[in-house]
């Protein structure tokens, strides 16, 4: 059985990967007790002393705000770290898989979807810190997957904690009957997390390079907010009253960084488009029929 080692352990993505890829293979949880990523010194030596066949690295801070104001903190963990790990695991002549982000193209003015081929802009550190560690990879591993991901959502299972997504925050803001914001000046994707799991294996033995992993959404983000009510069952005076278009945030210039997956497509994983993928998780968490 493939051993993975895995970075982030206990976070949103890397959870639903050990959970649904348990049998299938056998993962090293590496979690904050064994690896603080605010200290790239100690990465290598302690990947080093493990075996593994791929190295999955989950683990960073993903929180735009986090990145900016903390530019060295964060530079540390999500760029010098990934490096660590990058030549830890081709030292161990092992497959790298970086977590990526849709967030490499914020900067781009134009329309998206992106492919991998097009040139990523980005106005946040958040995005250019993970552009570094994709270069850094791409230039000194030949074994590597940089799977940039768009927002991922999924719900609260045991030992999975989904980071925030816009189901749930629409789903909370109906329920609790507090007004939410969302902009109507950006258009992203909105995959559902299970897409990780069910492709894993497929994923995992791609060729090396870079690959996005998004399904398809024509909406706005307050658009696709008011979608998600919709769908949950509100009516249209709910909507209004608590999903509120937030037109100041990004009113400078509209943000459309959504990722085409027509790569990923050709190598036989079509992850369809955003409403079969909510129909999809409100079922399989029994909130619909
Ligand atoms: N979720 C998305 O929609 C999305 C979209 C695009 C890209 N991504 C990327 O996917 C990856 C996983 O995201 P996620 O949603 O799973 O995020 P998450 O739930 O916040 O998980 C991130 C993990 O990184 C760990 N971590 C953060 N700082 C650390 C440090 N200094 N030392 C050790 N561990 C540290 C966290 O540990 P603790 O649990 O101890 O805090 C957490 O387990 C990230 O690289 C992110 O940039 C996610």
């Amino acid at each position: 059985m493939k051993r993975i080692a895995i970075t982030g352990a206990n976070g949103f993505v890397a959870s639903v990967i050990r959970l649904y890829g348990s049998g299938r293979y056998e993962f090293i949880p590496i979690t904050r007790k064994e690896i603080d990523f605010s200290r790239p010194e100690t990465v290598y030596p302690y990947l080093s002393g493990l075996k593994y066949d791929v190295l999955i690295h989950t683990a960073a801070n993903a929180v735009t705000e986090f990145c900016a104001a903390n530019p060295e903190l964060a530079h540390a963990i999500n760029v010098e770290s990934a490096i660590e790990a990058a030549r830890a695991a081709k030292d161990q002549n092992a497959r790298f898989v970086f977590i990526s982000t849709e967030q490499v193209f914020n900067g781009r003015s134009d329309k998206g979807p992106f492919k991998e081929t097009d040139e990523p802009v980005c106005v946040t550190n958040y995005g250019n810190y993970k552009l570094e560690g994709e270069r850094y990879i791409q230039e000194n591993l030949e074994d590597y997957l940089i799977l940039r991901l768009s927002s991922m959502f999924g719900l609260p299972m045991p030992g999975v904690r989904p980071s925030s997504n816009f189901l749930m925050r629409t789903w909370k803001a109906l329920k609790s009957e507090t007004p939410a914001k969302f902009t109507p000046n950006e258009q992203r994707g909105m995959t559902y997390i299970m897409h990780l799991a069910d492709h894993l294996s497929e994923i995992l033995e791609l060729p090396s390079g870079i690959y996005h992993i998004s399904s398809r959404n024509d909406l706005s983000t307050y658009d696709l907010c008011r979608r998600i009510a919709e769908v949950l069952g509100y009516g249209e005076e709910a909507i209004q009253k608590y999903i509120l278009s937030d037109t100041e945030r990004y009113a400078d210039r509209f943000r459309d960084y959504r990722l085409d997956g027509t790569r990923l497509r050709e190598a036989g994983i079509d992850l369809g488009t955003m409403e079969e993928d909510l129909e999809r998780c409100l079922k399989d968490f029994g909130w619909k029929e």
